[in-house]
């Protein structure tokens, strides 16, 4: 059912529904039950059965993965915790709603990814965690890091908010680390409009998160199902983090489908790739070795001199929506940091978001590519 703007023939992205999520929504609104339930344990199950991860919490967004993951964490005032620059700043953020200092370190010009050396030199005696980010869905060098991680006694927050159903080495985004957060944001390969979900394999750490989701007290749905007439404590301060069954319901479909959807999201990113390379100027996106992409979204680097910002202005009238990137965190205000990130920097400034969803074809790639082409020559 993908709704089009004829003054947008190539929009940056599109998220793909169909009946099936209809008649999903449907079965719940019949139902009654349309806050947090029953569907949204079956979603927590799905996301089990696929990733293998043991436990998974779902959240009103991958925001609130984080923190939640954070709180359970222990992270809390006067803790610093190591933070990939480069990533829409909800990373850094998720650290400073505990109190705690969010350190950026750098990543790698190659695949936007944390590089694990520079994270080396950031750890201090105050580090207590790491938030690497798989950016637009490349999962990061995971052994690299965690040998980091490892050799220091710090923990491992993936933020895989891009990166549902990327792998490393064959086991998915999100799983590696003690704790990963993923975003079912509108531009991701998984969307119920707004949502995330958090995993891990520590039980004792997922009733810990799961309490922070819902006010530090057991969820509705689980008292419902239990026995007798129960009054809930509140034992700690928590959030109202939760999903709706009506967004668990879509999530439920959007995962039975998402193999495909990333096969084809793969194929149109390979796709792109043989056309910008026949553009000079530009550089398309790298898959490293052992790393499955699953391309929430297609970024390329323009070459130095080449003004970004102007070609995305002159790209819009010849109906092609592009964006930048995603953000340098430490040079946002609201870090207060003193972190020097450069390479992150070059990216906020060179990177571009082309079109790419899964209801594209090569077609649309050929006349959007050629467009690109036309609108470089004069952003010099
Ligand atoms: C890397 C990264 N982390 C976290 C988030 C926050 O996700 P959400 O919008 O689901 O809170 C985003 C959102 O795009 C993101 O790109």
């Amino acid at each position: 059912m993908p709704q089009s703007d004829p003054n947008v023939p190539f929009p940056l992205t599109r998220p793909y529904f169909d009946q099936e999520e209809l008649d999903e929504i449907g079965k719940v609104l019949d139902s009654g039950w349309v806050s947090q339930g029953p569907k949204v344990r079956e979603f927590e199950e799905r996301v089990c059965d696929y990733t293998g991860a043991k436990h998974a919490i779902a959240v009103a967004n991958c925001t609130t993965a984080l923190h939640v993951s954070l709180l359970a964490l222990g992270i809390k005032a006067g803790d610093e915790v190591i933070v990939s620059d480069y990533t829409f700043p909800a990373t850094g953020h998720a650290v400073m709603y505990c109190g705690a200092r969010p350190v950026f370190a750098d990543v790698r010009m190659d695949t936007y990814n944390i590089d694990p050396e520079l994270l080396r030199k950031k750890i201090t005696k105050r580090t207590k965690a790491i938030i690497p980010v798989h950016a637009f869905g490349l999962p990061c060098d995971m052994d690299a890091l965690d040998e980091v991680a490892e050799e220091h006694r710090i923990k491992v927050v993936e933020d895989a908010a891009c990166a549902f159903g990327g792998k490393w080495k064959g086991k998915y985004a999100g799983t590696m680390g003690g704790v990963g957060c993923y975003s079912f944001h509108a531009r991701k390969g998984l969307t119920t409009g707004e949502g995330g979900m958090v995993v891990t394999g520590d039980a004792k750490l997922a009733e810990k998160m799961r309490g922070y989701s819902v006010f530090g007290m057991t969820t509705a749905w689980a008292r419902e199902k239990g026995r007798g007439f129960q009054i809930p404590r509140f034992t700690y301060l928590g959030f109202n983090y939760k999903l709706s069954d009506i967004a668990a319901a879509v999530g439920i479909v959007q995962l039975r489908r998402l193999d495909k959807v990333l096969r084809k999201k793969r194929a149109l990113a390979r796709y792109w790739n043989e056309k910008l390379e026949k553009i000079p100027g530009i550089t398309p996106p790298t898959e490293n070795r052992g790393a499955f992409h699953v391309y929430q979204s297609y970024v390329a680097v323009l070459d130095k001199g080449l003004k970004r910002d102007r070609l995305i202005e002159r790209l819009k009238p010849m109906g092609v929506q592009a964006q930048i990137g995603t953000y340098a965190s430490h040079i946002q205000p609201v870090y207060h940091s003193k972190d020097k990130c450069p390479i992150s920097l070059e990216l906020f400034k060179r990177a571009i978001a082309l079109p790419h969803y899964y209801a594209m074809s090569e077609s649309d790639i050929d006349k959007a590519a050629a467009r690109l082409r036309e609108a470089m020559r004069g952003s010099r």
